[in-house]
C-alpha cells in the first residue's frame, strides 16, 4: 500500500484506479514486443480492449500476445471472423468488433464466456462497444503516426491492471532493439 503525506494528515491510496502509460512503437516487432510482454504477465479473466484506426497495429499487438502466452499456431484472421480462439498457457479469445456497426448486435453475440471467462480475451475495435465491455480493463489505444510509427496508450482500470503496469515496466529494458 502506498502513502503520502498532506500537511498533518497522512494519506492512504487503497488503489490506483487509472494509470496512462504512452509508448511510441518503431517497428511491427516492437509492437509485437509489447503485446510478447503482455502475453507473457497476463492470467486468466484478464481483457485487454483495443482501439485504434485501421493498420494501427491491433492484429500486429494481439500476435505479440499470442506468442507471449506460447501459442504456437497464431494465424492472421481475415477480420469477418468475430472470434478465434487459441490455446497456449492459457486460452486466447480474440474478439474482432470490426464488422458490427449497432451495438444490439454486439449485445446479441454472447461474448460473455470470453469477456468472463478462463482466458485472455482481447478485443479490436472495442470503442464499438465499450458500454458493454467489463470496466476493469486495460485500454490500449493506438494510432498511426508514421509509416513505421504508431502511438500507444496504455490506461489502466481496475486495481489488477494497475498491477499489471507495473509489473510491465522491468520488461520494457527488453524492447530496445529495432
Ligand atoms: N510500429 C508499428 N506497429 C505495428 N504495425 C506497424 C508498425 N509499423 C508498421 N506497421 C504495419 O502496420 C500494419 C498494421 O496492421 P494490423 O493488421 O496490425 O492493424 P489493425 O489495427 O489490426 O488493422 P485493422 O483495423 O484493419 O484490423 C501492418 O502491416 C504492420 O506491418
Ligand atoms: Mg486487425
Amino acid at each position: 500500500m502506498e502513502t503520502g503525506r498532506l500537511g498533518a494528515f497522512q494519506i492512504e491510496v487503497a488503489s490506483i484506479k487509472t494509470a496512462h502509460l504512452q509508448l511510441i512503437s518503431h517497428s511491427p516487432e516492437q509492437t509485437q514486443r509489447l503485446g510478447t510482454s503482455l502475453g507473457k504477465l497476463a492470467q486468466a479473466d484478464d481483457v485487454f480492449l483495443l482501439c485504434g484506426e485501421l493498420g494501427s497495429g491491433k492484429t500486429c499487438l494481439t500476435q505479440g500476445i499470442a506468442w507471449g502466452l506460447n501459442v504456437k499456431e497464431y494465424a492472421f484472421s481475415p477480420s469477418f471472423v468475430l472470434v478465434r480462439e487459441y490455446y497456449g498457457r492459457l486460452p486466447l479469445y480474440h474478439v474482432d468488433l470490426y464488422r458490427l456497426d449497432h451495438i444490439e448486435e454486439i449485445a446479441n453475440l454472447g461474448l460473455d464466456e470470453y469477456l468472463y471467462g478462463d482466458g485472455v480475451c482481447v478485443v479490436e475495435w472495442a470503442e464499438k462497444g465499450l458500454p458493454l465491455l467489463p470496466q476493469d480493463n486495460l485500454l490500449i489505444k493506438l494510432s498511426y503516426l508514421s509509416q513505421t510509427e504508431r502511438s500507444l496508450t496504455l490506461e489502466t482500470n481496475g486495481t489488477r491492471y494497475s498491477q499489471l503496469l507495473r509489473s510491465l515496466k522491468p520488461e520494457m529494458k527488453t524492447w530496445n532493439s529495432p
